[in-house]
């Protein structure tokens, strides 16, 4: 197998070829979602940062455009946001052609190596033909650095709910919440995080956002924050905060900041591969739903990889959903409904018993490299229940949850090819079970070297990715005290040309 055959994902973002990290400037118009992406194309390894660019009418199958923005005199581009400009406040454009408007940190790396700490700043450009070619604004950057080493990652939204541009910015250890009129002078709020949250690392990459209550008139406002290092797991991961926002001030809610009890994060995803990840701008105010995508990796070992040409891809686009049960808030994950385009064979089975090692699907019936499964659970014992991804060469890939314990897991320390980073497999990734249940709902997407599982209809997420010598082959279920049963059980194989 050459590396770009065996490793590619059929179904998952990836560049034709280069390094990749953050998604940026996602938006959705006129029928296209685009995704814009942290994209060093001369190298496999990070560098100086451009916007790359694709776009898709259904966040599945993306066609890659030119690159969007490159680097200038004033610095690299790095990781930002983009809103389309309807009213067209910023008059880049006009109403019958409302511009985009994207904002980004300027990294200018000669002040960096001259030892200076002022280095990124927060620069615009705007686009006139939905999001191809962009202009940038000749008085950049809007938003200077207040002497301050780490100031990036500018996420703006139209607050509706008080009619203002907001951005948040993160900036070092809490965020900076800004507000406009025009999309070009900023006036600074407030600021939101300082020894609240988790604090592992450096916070990059915030995104702030009114969710309305799932099934309720109730809304609140989430923030999203990604840290690195700090992760759940080692190295990256994304935590979010429930609270209110006046137009001013972001107060947590006082059952989430029991929640956190300070400074214990609740994480979007507990696996060691969603770093990054932020939604769509102008989706919900189309169909309601808010969108959201991260990068498929993590910094402690995105760039060793064992592939080539190309390096890290994005994860399954995923509607966020606010849940509120027993007065406790959480932003739930769910895989986008747009992947049921792509169904073709599947196998459905009302019960299967596993009363030993058992096989559920294999190679001879399915192709385990393009799966959407989904089953469930009903009364959970004190045991382990564990389920396996395999091939002949015993590369394994396990995951599950211990109901003793209380926790659920992903074990990849027997995937296939580790030997390129130590942090890559040296343990097995958790995530505490917080709730009572005796039923548990398992959705799981798989696409050669990823996996992703939603329990409980995404309340806990795990993502992570995994390197096998040859394509995964069987698909298996383990007992280890008890015997169970999957209910409900679909294999849904995806087809992708
Ligand atoms: C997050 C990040 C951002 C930064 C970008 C640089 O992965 O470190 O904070 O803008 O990557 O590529």
């Amino acid at each position: 197998y050459s590396e770009a055959e065996l490793y590619r994902p059929n179904f998952h973002f990836t560049p034709q070829k280069g390094w990749m990290n953050d998604p940026n400037g996602m938006f959705y118009y006129n029928g296209y979602y685009h995704l814009f992406f942290q994209y060093y194309p001369d190298s496999n390894v990070w560098g100086p940062m451009h916007w790359g660019h694709a776009i898709s009418t259904d966040m599945i199958t993306w066609t890659e455009k030119p690159i969007a923005l490159y680097p200038d005199e004033k610095g690299y581009i790095f990781s930002g946001s983009a809103v389309v400009d309807i009213k067209n406040t910023s008059g880049f454009g006009s109403l019958e052609n409302p511009p985009i408007v994207a904002m980004f940190t300027y990294h200018d790396m000669k002040k960096e190596k001259a030892g200076e700490t002022n280095y990124q700043s927060q620069g615009i450009a705007y686009s006139l033909d939905e999001g191809l070619t962009w202009t940038k604004y000749e008085a950049n950057p809007v938003i200077k650095n207040p002497d301050m080493k780490d100031f990036r990652d500018p996420k703006m939204t139209w607050d509706a709910i008080h009619q203002q541009w907001i951005m948040a910015l993160a900036a070092g250890d809490k965020t900076m919440f800004y507000s406009s009129k025009n999309l070009k002078e900023w006036k600074l709020l407030s600021d939101f995080g300082k020894a609240i949250g988790a604090h592992g690392g450096v916070w990059e990459c915030p995104d702030f956002f009114p969710m309305t209550v799932e099934g309720t008139d109730e809304y609140k406002w989430v923030l999203l924050l990604s840290i690195n290092p700090g992760g759940p797991n080692g190295g990256s991961a994304t935590q979010y905060f429930v609270g209110d926002f006046d137009g001013n001030n972001f107060k947590l809610d006082e059952s989430f900041s029991k929640d956190i009890n300070g400074d214990k994060g609740v994480w979007i995803d507990y696996g060691r591969d969603n770093y990054a990840g932020v939604t769509f701008s102008n989706v919900s105010e189309v169909d309601g739903r808010k969108l959201f995508i991260g990068w498929m990796s993590n910094w402690n070992y995105a760039q060793k990889v064992p592939t080539e040409t190309w390096r890290s891809s994005m994860t399954i686009p995923r509607e966020l959903v606010l849940v509120k049960k027993d007065g406790h808030y959480s932003v739930n994950s769910r895989p986008v409904k747009e992947l049921q385009n792509y169904v073709g064979k599947t196998i459905k089975k009302e019960t299967l018993k596993i009363d030993k090692e058992t096989v559920i699907v294999d190679k001879s019936v399915i192709n385990l490299s393009s799966m959407d499964i989904h089953f469930s659970l009903k009364n959970l014992k004190e045991d382990t229940y564990t389920f396996s991804l395999s091939n002949e060469l015993k590369n394994t890939v396990k995951f599950g949850f211990n109901k003793k314990e209380n926790y659920f897991f992903i074990d990849r320390t027997q995937s296939g090819d580790l030997s390129f980073s130590p942090l890559f497999a040296n343990k097995i990734s958790k995530a505490p079970i917080t709730e009572k249940f005796d039923a548990i709902d398992v959705r799981i997407i798989v696409d050669k070297t990823s996996i992703e599982i939603f329990y409980n209809n995404g309340k806990t997420v795990m993502t992570e990715t995994f390197f096998p010598e040859k394509p995964m082959e069987t698909f298996s279920a383990t007992k280890e005290k008890f015997g169970y049963t999957l209910e409900n059980l679909t294999i849904n194989q995806l087809n992708f040309n």
